[in-house]
């Protein structure tokens, strides 16, 4: 029955951020199996707007719900976005949402969900930014006047960009296949970036399953790029943080000849990146599981360019996974500086004098880039920054900065370190 669809449509998005917001579950684990439009929407709109749909709940429940209630109040989320931030007629919105409370097996709080939704504004909080605190201070702090445009652009919805497999396909040519599939897009900066104007299941790209195309952010690609231009046929390349090898199959596909030693330590991200290899064609890399912070897996052989595209709090990519406002913490900020900085540390050791390694995470915040590098510079006397330079963003004190204000790119920190003779 449609129905009962749209009540479970609701009733499963309120499960699923349930698990995300109680459990601190990621967004991507959570609906790795979800495929109804509507869920989805209502699931990330709940994300993004998480901090201004709770005040707006919070303020019209007489008392808090129960900690066992929680799939009800994220139902009250679900409620209140569809009447805030969807174009879903008033009373489908509250009907609609309270009959799904018979799908969450609690229809005692039938009459609670509708007097919530029926005393909710249909319009959000004009200012809120929907930002933890934590975070907005420090984007604050360190982005002055720029603040605010970043904190709105954290809140839209991410671009969805493709990169051309040149090594299976001309750009020109996987171009003349979008047309004829009537899909929209726009270029990027590089020959074999696409901008697509609307997002689409990914199988459903022309030549996908062949692996003339694969999805990738083109901030992304722009790091890809560079890293490629610092290469010449038969450097010998580490990508230390290599899953699920999206800059290594870029570099795979740049048309010179490596040997690459793609590195990872999460088995089933490893497990990914073969698979996405095999669709893509790409062979000739060694793939190892093992541990960027010691040396293992190192035969002792230098390596001509070293990439660290380090674990981060993807406070760039916030469009993309908006349930990381929600469960990131600053102390999970701490921790990634403090790993970030034993990876240089440990991998500097691997780099062959006179020879580079670039570091890059997809983070906005100073204490996860600069202030890494710095450290890091501090501490080597061998080891010296050298100017990067991208199409989009701007220039740091030791990197480049991409910001989410520049719609078509995530937030990326590139910076290139380089060591002396
Ligand atoms: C930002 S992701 C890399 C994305 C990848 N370079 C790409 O372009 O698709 C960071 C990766 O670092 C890996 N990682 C985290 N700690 C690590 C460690 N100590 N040693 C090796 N890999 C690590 C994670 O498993 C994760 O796959």
């Amino acid at each position: 029955m449609p129905g009962s669809l749209r009540h479970s449509d609701r009733a499963r998005a309120a499960r699923h951020l349930a698990r995300i917001v109680g459990r601190g579950d990621s967004l991507d684990n959570v609906i790795r199996r979800e495929t109804s439009p509507l869920c989805l929407e209502l699931t990330y709109g709940c994300l993004r707007h998480h901090f201004s749909l709770t005040e707006a709940v919070e303020a019209r429940l007489a008392r808090p719900l129960r900690a066992k209630d929680l799939d009800l109040f994220c139902l009250l989320l679900v409620g209140a976005y569809q009447l805030q931030r969807m174009r879903v007629p008033i009373h489908a919105a509250i009907n609609e949402t309270v009959s799904a409370v018979r799908a969450l097996g609690k229809p005692w709080a039938a009459a609670l969900v509708n007097a919530v939704l029926r005393k909710l504004p249909v319009r959000p909080a004009g200012d809120a930014s929907d930002h933890p605190p934590w975070l907005q201070d420090r984007i604050e702090a360190q982005y002055g006047d720029q603040a605010p445009a970043l904190l709105r652009a954290n809140n839209q919805r991410a671009p969805m960009g493709l990169r051309i497999n040149r090594r299976k396909i001309e750009p020109a040519d996987y171009r003349a296949l979008l047309k004829r599939a009537d899909i929209a897009f726009d270029d990027a900066w590089l020959p074999e970036s696409i901008l697509l104007r609307k997002p689409q299941p990914s199988a459903t790209l022309p030549g996908f399953q062949d692996g003339i195309v694969a999805v990738q952010d083109v901030g992304a690609q722009l790091v890809g790029s560079f890293m490629a231009k610092q290469l010449r046929d038969g450097s010998r390349v580490l990508d230390a943080c290599a899953a699920p090898g999206g800059k290594l199959f870029h570099l795979l596909e740049s048309g010179l000849e490596l040997d690459v030693t793609a590195l990872d330590n999460a088995p089933t991200r490893l497990q990914t990146l073969t698979e996405a290899a095999q669709r893509l064609g790409h062979e000739g890399f060694r793939a190892s599981d093992g541990d960027a912070c010691g040396l293992a897996w190192w035969d002792g052989e230098p390596f001509d360019c070293v990439l660290i595209d380090a674990p981060c709090s993807g406070s760039g990519t916030l469009r993309r996974h908006p349930d990381i406002k929600v469960t990131r913490t600053p102390q999970q900020v701490l921790g990634a500086s403090q790993l970030q900085g034993a990876l240089l540390r440990n991998l500097w050791r691997t780099v062959r004098p006179g020879c580079t390694l670039l570091y890059c995470t997809c983070s906005i915040l100073a204490e996860e880039n600069d202030q890494v590098v710095e450290s890091f510079l501090k501490a080597h006397a061998d080891a010296r920054a050298v100017g990067v330079e991208l199409p989009t963003g701007t220039a740091t004190r030791h990197g480049w900065q991409m910001l989410p204000t520049e719609p078509a790119t995530d937030g990326f920190y590139l910076a290139r370190i380089d060591k002396q003779p």
